[in-house]
């Protein structure tokens, strides 16, 4: 399936979009990378999002992370989300809520070019790129439904830093670009 087939058959939901049923269509993606190459734009100092695609459902960002790049420690708040690596692997780290609203870790889980995984809004988690070499990566991320905000969360802290959502979203866009845009691949 390509990413164009792939927009068209999410554009047909009017509901959120079931967690398993997402999964499996991005498992099914074909992704051509060099058809994307105008949204592949990565941030000096943090990962870079780009909006490829919003249906009445959900809405498909292309994150771009230089190495070492990562994000918050966060969950979604009311959207589910899929997430397709293009480029590169990625390095998902679960957390849990304890009873005096610390989080700590649960598990970490490194997803190879090609790998899917799902995660529901109410789950926490934290993205990074921690390959060597300089390497980057590549993510597809559907939100469904559309992704109004985010509550990010600290180890050292029981309250949840509050909500981010399109602000977060600007400011990432307001970052330098990096001025090579070849991907490194390792
Ligand atoms: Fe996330």
């Amino acid at each position: 399936m390509t990413l164009n087939e792939f927009f068209e058959d999410l554009d047909h939901y009017e509901s959120p979009i079931p967690l398993e049923e997402l999964r499996e269509k991005m498992e099914l993606l074909k992704v051509n990378l060099p058809d994307l190459n105008g949204a592949l734009r990565f941030g000096e100092k943090n990962y870079r999002r780009t909006l490829l695609h919003k249906g009445p459902a959900y809405e498909a960002l292309l994150i771009c992370w230089s190495h070492g790049q990562r994000s918050p420690i966060h969950d979604h708040r009311g959207s589910a989300c899929g997430v397709r690596v293009l480029c590169g692997s990625a390095t998902e780290t679960r957390f849990e809520l304890s009873g005096k609203g610390y989080v700590h870790p649960v598990g970490t889980d490194r997803l190879s070019e090609g790998e899917t995984t799902a995660s529901a809004d109410a789950d926490i988690h934290q993205v990074s790129n921690l390959q060597g070499d300089r390497t980057d990566l590549v993510t597809l991320h559907v939100y469904s439904p559309p992704l109004r905000s985010m509550r990010s969360y600290s180890i050292d802290s029981s309250d949840p830093e509050g909500t981010f959502g399109p602000a977060f979203r600007s400011r990432q866009g307001a970052v330098a670009e990096r001025s090579d845009k070849k991907i490194n691949k390792s």
